[in-house]
């Protein structure tokens, strides 16, 4: 026998059962993005190396260490999206999207980064993100952060204490800059503090340094100037009326100075959603605003903020939050030749009456009872029994799986209204 391939480490399969919330979170995002009248926009999942280094910045560790970046076959460098800001900027300059117009826009799919793999840090993950552009005031990124609350809060993982916000400004880059010397002072006057990553750091990208997440650095991190005392005031009060705004809308945050994101894009606002349910990996959703980034790839000084979020870490979350929702609604048991027939076409008569309907066929031999088994092990809230008989006089009995009721004989007319109906209700519910 052949040796069997494995998929690559860090890489996951996502099996129908875990996808069942998958889709629940994507359609519920959809809805949301929708809502706040964000477009969908799809770019490629690769693209020249060069703009990922001019967007995330030579110095971070995406662009140093975790990009999968291969020669194509004219021997021109391109690179598997590590993330989706890139790429989204690339299309709308490329496109004219943002020529003279202001873009409300979100995205989806899987990125990749050389990560070492843990619980919740994959190398191919994926995310949902948004980006808006034409936007200098607060309201864009208080919309952002109300946006995706609206989203936690459809998906169970409100009032429950599941995420937590925290938000920060890193100023515009010339205050960061002169902050930027500040720090290098700081760190340099405390070099046998710090662990070695943060020495190369201190020469490279000191901001850095604020993020580790060394235990043994806490004190000498927590001594450090911040930088909220370099802002300028159109800064300071642009920090400021958003966390007014936050407050106007009934959202809680907290204030972190170290906040400072491992991509260098950023400028004045940055956020991450934090949980502490998922061991190491807290952040559930990032993003901030990144104003000179248009500009660094060539065009004209747009405002834009956004955000992106871990699909894997929310569905780790949502799941735990909510019950299973089950992939099937309706289980067809069939026993006997003229069932089997009459079966599959009443099977499609219900598939034809409502769209929300999902309704799984036995296939194959089986006795009633063992169909009923795999009736209960789909999850599906009712099994519709035919046998030659109701087949004879388009009947079928209803067992209700889920709930203590009566089972009944009814004709198909009768079972395809109430199953509609029933299932029009829970399209509904799992809508709000
Ligand atoms: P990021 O913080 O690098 O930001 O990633 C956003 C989210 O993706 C994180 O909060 C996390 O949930 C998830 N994530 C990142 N790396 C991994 C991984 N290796 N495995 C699993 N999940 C991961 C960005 O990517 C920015 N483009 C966000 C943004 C959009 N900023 C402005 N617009």
């Amino acid at each position: 026998m052949a040796q069997s391939i494995k998929s690559l480490r860090g890489m996951y399969d996502h099996m129908p059962d875990d996808i069942v919330c998958w889709q629940w979170i994507e359609d519920t995002a959809r809805q949301v993005f929708e809502s706040y009248g964000y477009g969908e926009i799809r770019f490629p999942l690769v693209e020249r190396t060069e703009l990922f280094k001019r967007s995330i910045g030579e110095v971070t560790d995406i662009v140093e260490k975790e990009m999968y970046t291969f020669d194509d076959r004219k021997k021109r460098s391109i690179t598997l999206r590590p993330e989706g800001t890139a790429g989204c900027v690339r299309a709308v300059l490329q496109s004219g999207l943002i020529h003279n117009q202001k873009q409300r826009l979100w995205y989806g799919g899987p990125m990749f980064r050389y990560e070492a793999p843990q619980e919740g840090r994959c190398r191919q993950f994926h995310q949902l993100g948004v980006e808006t552009f034409g936007f200098s005031g607060p309201e864009i990124e208080s919309e952002l952060l109300k946006m995706s609350a609206r989203l936690w809060q459809r998906l169970g993982l409100a009032d429950r204490g599941h995420l937590e916000l925290q938000i920060n400004t890193l100023g515009q880059l010339a205050e960061r800059n002169a902050y930027k010397a500040k720090l290098v002072d700081y760190f340099s006057r405390h070099k046998e503090c710090l662990d070695e990553e943060s020495l190369l750091r201190l020469a490279r990208n000191p901001l850095r340094i604020l993020d580790s997440k060394n235990a043994e650095m806490a004190e000498v991190i927590s001594g450090a100037p911040t930088l909220l005392d370099a802002l300028s005031i159109e800064s300071r009060e642009h920090f400021e009326a958003l966390q007014q705004q936050l407050s106007d809308a009934g959202i809680s945050f907290q204030c972190n100075p170290r906040l400072v994101r491992g991509l260098d894009y950023y400028s004045d606002t940055v956020f991450e959603w934090v949980t502490d349910q998922l061991g190491a990996q807290s952040a559930v959703c990032s993003g901030g605003r990144y104003d000179g980034l248009i500009p660094q790839l060539g065009g004209r000084a747009t405002p834009a903020a956004g955000f992106a979020l871990g699909m894997e870490r929310l569905v780790a979350l949502v799941a735990a939050a909510n019950p299973i929702q089950p992939a099937v609604d309706v289980y067809l048991v069939k026993a006997g030749t003229e069932a089997a027939a009459a079966g599959a076409k009443f099977a499609e008569l219900l598939r034809d009456a409502s769209a929300n309907l999902r309704v799984m066929e036995h296939i194959g031999d089986g006795s009633i009872k063992s169909q009923l088994k795999k009736a209960d092990k789909s999850g599906a809230r009712w099994a519709l029994i035919i046998g030659d008989d109701e087949a004879a006089v388009e009947q079928v009995s209803i067992k209700h799986l889920r709930e203590h009721a009566e089972q009944s004989t009814v004709p198909w007319t009768e079972a395809i209204s109430m199953l509609t109906a029933a299932a029009h209700n829970d399209q509904n519910k799992r809508s709000m």
